[in-house]
């Protein structure tokens, strides 16, 4: 579903991402980490065409994205759910104006069909009666929340999360990562997660990599991954403390 190779990224002098190569099929889900501004978001902004590559390719479902115009590159979009690391909600809009944003930009639903929408995503996220609340009025965890039901809301055969984790303690931490995890698999959808979360992520994950200089240095199962020999990659795992 996600095929991405040679994938290359600079910022003025800057190298963020060197080469680099990816494959995520339907119902599988991938995850990313590597420390703080290594290229995560930079990573997951590509794949949603918000930026362009300097080398490489980008394809979806077998079409090579940056090939693409703006109106064909929505059409790309629809089919993708992406949770931003900040959340992105509008602070202005109400929970369920918010939830139907997606729903009134990209479909012909009724306003009753989409209240039933809504009511469902809010529902599948373990929310309730927060609809006419304002994100302002919510704590991170539930803000995380209705990102991820704003994410999963159009049914997206593609799953990318922002660092789903950051900020939240540890036990909202693992409940934000089953969470991401139970609707990845109900989706079937081909799912990217990138976070420093790292025992998160390796409990939830059927692929981890590690991103490094610019490459993903090691890529394996969780069993693969504690057998590497990779020095960088054993210090960021902690394996050997
Ligand atoms: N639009 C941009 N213009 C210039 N530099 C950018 C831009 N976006 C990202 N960068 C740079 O690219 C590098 C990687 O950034 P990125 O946000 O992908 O890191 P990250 O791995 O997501 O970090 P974090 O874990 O803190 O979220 C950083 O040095 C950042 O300053
Ligand atoms: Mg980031």
């Amino acid at each position: 579903m996600i095929r991405v190779i040679g994938l290359k990224k600079s910022f003025n002098s800057h190298l963020v991402l060197n080469g680099i190569d990816l494959e995520v099929e339907k119902n599988q889900i991938v995850s990313i980490i590597g420390e703080s501004g290594s290229g995560k978001s930079v990573f997951l902004k590509l794949i949603m065409g918000f930026l362009q590559p300097d080398e490489g390719k980008i394809f979806i479902n077998g079409t090579d994205i940056n090939s693409l115009d703006e109106r064909k590159l929505l059409q790309i979009r629809k089919n993708i759910g992406y949770l931003f690391q900040e959340s992105a909600l509008f602070d202005f809009m109400t929970v369920y104006d918010n939830l139907a944003f997606p729903l009134r930009e990209n479909t012909d639903l009724s306003e009753f069909d989409i209240k039933k929408r809504i009511k469902d995503s809010l529902s599948r996220v373990e929310l309730h009666d927060v609809e006419n609340k304002t994100p302002e009025e919510l704590s991170g965890g539930m803000k995380k929340r209705i990102g991820i039901a704003r994410a999963i809301i159009m049914e997206p055969k593609i799953f990318l999360c922002d660092e789903p984790t950051a900020g939240l303690d540890p036990n909202k931490s693992l409940s934000i990562m089953r969470l991401i995890s139970d609707l990845a698999r109900s989706l079937k959808s081909a799912s990217i997660i990138v976070s420093h979360d790292v025992s998160n992520v390796l409990r939830f994950s059927d692929i981890i990599a590690l991103l490094y200089n610019g490459k993903l240095i090691t890529k394996g199962t969780k069993e693969e991954i504690f057998k590497t020999n990779q020095k960088e990659a054993r210090e960021f795992l902690m394996l050997d403390s």
